[in-house]
């Protein structure tokens, strides 16, 4: 057997280690407790094609439509089409779904979905569910033998034999006697001091990046320290210009006010009270996320910064349908059902990251990249609503049937890379506000050039999925006197952090358009959407 060690315990890690569970020996690693993820707080659901009413085909319409034309379309073919047999898997693994009166899995509705497609648990409580079981069975795995979790330890780097890297879309060729070119397994930080675990694979499962903004609704781990090692580590990425601002977080908290919630029927006002999304999109507040974000976005700023209100007092039972969103509300003195909720755009969702092929191959040997850190190319350019812990479950299952395959090596000598870490020279909270101004909801050259002085510009040129050439910029690592255990945790999140802010500001300068999540004031049109599908940044908001 194999020793596969699984960097993660969102959907996508724990559905690739219950996979491989039995066939390989896995270890979880996961820097909080098990289960402690951005997939324990999504609230919406999970899109599928479940009912005879609706389609694969219009499933797939929906989410190349959102992604803006630079969605990768065999990714979402495999998405939309693995991805019912994913959902069912779900239930059968103890996730119970809301059902309607008739008794059926009922099916909300969310932005940019042409039928209601969301199935969801406990009203908005579906990542809860959802990893209710799959830590449940992730356990149950361990009390078998079959799985170990190593829990509260950071991944700090991957370590790699020296030498090249493959090409995702070719055939691996390196040379298997002597470890080159390939992951050798991982450093990891655990109570304040340096492991190295030896890997036949690494896979790396450890989310998105939010943590970058001054406000997001990700979870405090969501810090891409699997993007910023796989980086380092030399593995190609791509889209990082591709951030998505999910349009209603709760004003100055980052609670996530679900979508679905928009999908009942609430509306979006403005500070005179106007509803004003039916004048900048004929799908309204069901508009795809890069169209209602910088609505809001722009809204606020022509209203001096006061906030929009979403209005969900005409919802039927609003409390019950959405018991979780009611309790944060609440905490915060806020009624769903009787008060005008402030919201504002926040980071939620990262489309760009590790550039994989179909099965979770990174251009790294035996480098395997699963969920929301990856980039098959699923989303485009911006994520259709609910498609993420579907992209979890789907890329999970088919990563742990290729990596099923791989025969341990045959002359595995252990030997690991040298961990190091990016450097470090800003203070979270700076970095953050640097992020939100710089790289947020709108961009653009000047601000962009003076995140790059702030942070420091410079590494290795970077490369699109296509492998076209996007510009300099970026990456540098180096050596932190005192190594990673001395940076600590919060160290090298931020280093992480830092490292990424770089990326993606290198990349949204070399996109000179507006695309998606990726809006530039200097450049608003798209470069080659038909005009009636340019950006909403281009139509001006209308001021009442
Ligand atoms: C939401 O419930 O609005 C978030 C779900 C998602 O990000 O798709």
């Amino acid at each position: 057997m194999a020793h596969i060690v699984i960097i993660g315990s969102g959907i996508a890690g724990l559905t690739t280690a219950l996979r491989l569970a039995g066939g390989h020996d896995v270890t979880v690693v996961t820097k909080d407790s098990l289960g402690e993820s951005n997939t324990a707080m999504a609230q919406g659901g999970i899109a599928g094609v479940l009912a005879a009413e609706d389609s694969v085909e219009s499933h797939i319409d929906d989410t190349l439509i959102a992604g803006a034309g630079l969605n990768d379309e065999a990714a979402v073919r495999v998405l939309c089409t693995e991805g019912p047999d994913r959902i069912l898997e779900l239930a059968a693994a103890g996730v119970t779904f809301d059902t309607d009166a008739s008794g059926r899995w009922a099916r909300g509705m969310e932005g940019a979905h042409s039928v209601g497609r969301i199935f969801h648990s406990g009203g908005d409580a579906t990542g809860r569910a959802i990893t209710a079981a799959l830590v449940k069975a992730t356990r149950a795995e361990a009390a078998a033998g079959t799985i170990a979790v190593r829990e509260h330890s950071m991944l700090v780097d991957i370590a790699t034999g020296a030498g090249g890297y493959v090409d995702v879309d070719v055939d691996v060729d390196v040379d298997a006697s002597t470890n080159e070119g390939r992951a050798t397994g991982v450093s990891l930080l655990h109570d304040g001091a340096l492991e190295m675990v030896a890997a036949d694979a690494v896979v790396l499962a450890t989310g998105g990046a939010g943590q970058l903004f001054a406000h997001t609704t990700n979870p405090p781990a969501a810090t891409g320290d699997g993007l910023a090692a796989a980086i380092r580590a030399g593995a190609d990425v791509a889209d990082l210009e591709f951030f998505q601002f999910h349009p209603t977080a709760l004003a100055g908290t980052g609670f996530l006010i679900s979508e679905a919630v928009r999908g009942a029927g609430a509306v979006l006002l403005d500070a005179h009270g106007h509803r004003f999304m039916p004048d900048i999109d004929p799908r309204a507040e069901l508009a795809p996320r890069d169209v209602v974000a910088p609505a809001i976005h722009r809204t606020m700023a022509a209203q001096n910064g006061a906030f929009c209100h979403l209005d969900a007092r005409a919802i039927p039972e609003v409390s019950a349908r959405f018991p979780s969103i009611t309790r944060g509300l609440a905490a915060h003195g806020l009624d769903l059902a009787t008060d005008l909720i402030p919201v504002t755009p926040a980071a939620h969702y990262f489309m760009g990251g590790i550039a994989t092929d179909l099965d979770g191959r990174t251009s790294v040997d035996r480098l395997f990249a699963v969920g929301e850190v990856a980039c098959t190319g699923v989303h485009g350019a911006n994520r259709l609503a609910s498609n993420s812990l579907l992209e979890g479950a789907v890329f999970g299952v088919r990563a742990a049937e290729a990596i099923m395959t791989l025969e341990p090596m045959p002359d595995f000598r252990g030997e690991l890379g040298d961990a190091s870490c990016a450097s470090v020279s800003i203070a979270r909270d700076d970095l953050r506000d640097l992020a939100w101004t710089h790289l947020g909801v709108e961009r653009n050259e000047a601000g962009l050039r003076a995140l790059l002085d702030h942070l420091g510009e410079d590494g290795p040129s970077l490369t699109d999925r296509e492998g076209g050439h996007l510009g300099e910029g970026g990456s540098s690592v180096t050596d932190r006197e005192g190594g990673p255990s001395a940076a600590g945790r919060e160290g090298l999140e931020t280093a992480n952090l830092t490292l990424i802010a770089r990326h993606i500001a290198a990349h949204a300068l070399a996109r000179q358009e507006s695309r998606g999540a990726h809006i530039r004031t200097d450049f608003p049109v798209s470069n080659s959407l038909p005009t009636q599908q340019q950006p909403a940044s281009v139509v001006p908001v209308p001021t009442t």
